[in-house]
């Protein structure tokens, strides 16, 4: 069996609003291992972004207790979970989110300026050779199709040699054809080794999946 690289117990994210309090994610136990690659389905406001902007370091947990890749950041600080999610995660958004007035090689290279790292132009380069936009690294982002939008935005997320790559909904705003892209791509990452974690509406990115967990008011129901 492949080692852990997310455990979470008791996991809860509760939001305390005048009228109610809300449970996003309600006492979520979840084991996650290294290569898995799992979908996490259910209908809009089941607690999908908010279950993985906690197993990414984005947020942080109301009780319960979580670790990734052997770091446990349960209670850690917001300059703590930085470090850990730099360091070893990847995102990939519904919205594309690349700077419009960046090539599509320059939107790669955003998070080396951010880390203040030397720009390493050639593998820059081969991630995007990676994910299939070799011809298309002087290409604004006006100029992409969305499926070649959100390749960019993977390669982008590749960057930082992640371990484990978290996508909210990437295939939201994509055609049939586009979505299929990135099917492609997520699996050939994945058939390399690389976690992925991956919340969608899309049966079929569903179904490429290894393990589907079903949510419900912020529980796994299946
Ligand atoms: N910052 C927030 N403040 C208050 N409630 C929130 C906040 N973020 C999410 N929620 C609520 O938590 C629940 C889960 O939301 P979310 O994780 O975005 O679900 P999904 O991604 O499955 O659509 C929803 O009821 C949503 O309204
Ligand atoms: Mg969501």
């Amino acid at each position: 069996m492949n080692r852990s690289v997310i455990t979470g117990k008791r996991m809860s994210k509760v939001y305390h609003l005048p009228a109610e309090d809300i449970y996003a994610v309600n006492n979520i136990d979840l084991d996650i291992h290294e290569g898995d690659y799992v979908a996490i389905m259910g209908p809009s406001g089941s607690g999908k972004t908010t279950l993985l902007d906690i197993l990414g370091c984005m947020d942080s947990l109301s009780s319960g207790e979580l670790k990734v890749l052997g770091f446990d950041v349960s209670g850690k600080k917001e300059d703590e979970l930085v470090k850990i999610r730099r360091g070893h995660i990847g995102f990939v958004f519904q919205e594309f989110l690349l700077i419009p007035t960046l090539t599509a090689l320059e939107n790669v290279e955003i998070p080396l300026h951010f880390a203040r790292k030397n720009v390493k132009r050639a593998e820059c380069i081969d991630l995007l050779g990676k994910v299939g936009l070799k011809h298309r690294i002087n290409h604004l982002p006006k100029q992409l199709s969305g499926g070649e939008k959100q390749r960019v935005a993977i390669a982008r997320a590749l960057m930082a040699s992640p371990k484990i790559l978290i996508a909210d909904e990437p295939t939201g705003n994509l055609d049939t054809k586009n979505s299929q892209e990135i099917f492609n791509v997520f699996q050939k990452l994945n058939q390399e080794g690389l976690t992925i974690i991956v919340a969608t509406h899309d049966e079929q990115l569903g179904k490429q999946a290894r393990r589907i967990l079903h949510l419900k008011d912020g529980k796994i129901c299946s």
